[in-house]
């Protein structure tokens, strides 16, 4: 079948938890389009769209169905324009749910042929988060766990500058 998911996020930047819901969701439809979107209610970002969008890309290269871009606007609309039969999120604890139901909802009310699938984190990337990278390295610790290898001298970097 020819299908299409979005994967959306701010991505900023893309960790390894990232990354794994992204290759397990590409073994399930035939094309993977990776969005950035703006999340009104995180301000501030480290990285520019264009940026992140590099970054994945990046993170990405070997994963052949995968696609990257950039989108200011709504999510549903987004999703309605690529064609996409699925929205899919991770979901890593139960305090991820409240928001995530939400926004399930809204997309669903704005564009009610595109599913969302909530894809569960593999155990170990719990409690990981674009936000926990940036407080580790800010003060110093070790990321390589956390964030692609592609990608981290950028982070510490864009960290030390500022
Ligand atoms: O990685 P995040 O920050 O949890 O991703 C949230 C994101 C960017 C997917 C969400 O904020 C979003 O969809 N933004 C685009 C604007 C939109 O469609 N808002 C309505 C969703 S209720």
């Amino acid at each position: 079948m020819n299908s299409v998911a979005i994967c959306p996020g701010s991505f900023d930047p893309i960790t390894i938890g990232h990354l794994n819901i992204i290759s397990r969701t590409a073994k399930m439809f035939s094309k993977v389009i990776v969005v950035v979107l703006m999340n009104s209610k995180k301000s501030g970002g480290l990285f520019s769209p264009d940026e992140r969008v590099e970054f994945i890309k990046r993170c990405t290269a070997d994963i052949p169905n995968v696609e990257v871009d950039f989108y200011d606007g709504l999510l549903a609309d987004y999703a309605v324009q690529k064609g996409a039969v699925a929205i899919v999120k991770g979901l890593r604890v139960l305090s991820d749910y409240e928001d995530e139901f939400k926004q399930a909802l809204t997309n669903k009310k704005l564009a009610k042929d595109v599913e969302t699938i909530f894809m569960v984190t593999d155990t170990e990337y719990m409690f990981l988060s674009s936000s926990v990278v940036k407080e580790v390295c800010r003060f110093g610790g070790d990321i390589s766990d956390f964030v692609p290898p592609e990608i981290k001298d950028d982070i510490i970097r864009r960290i030390r500058e500022r």
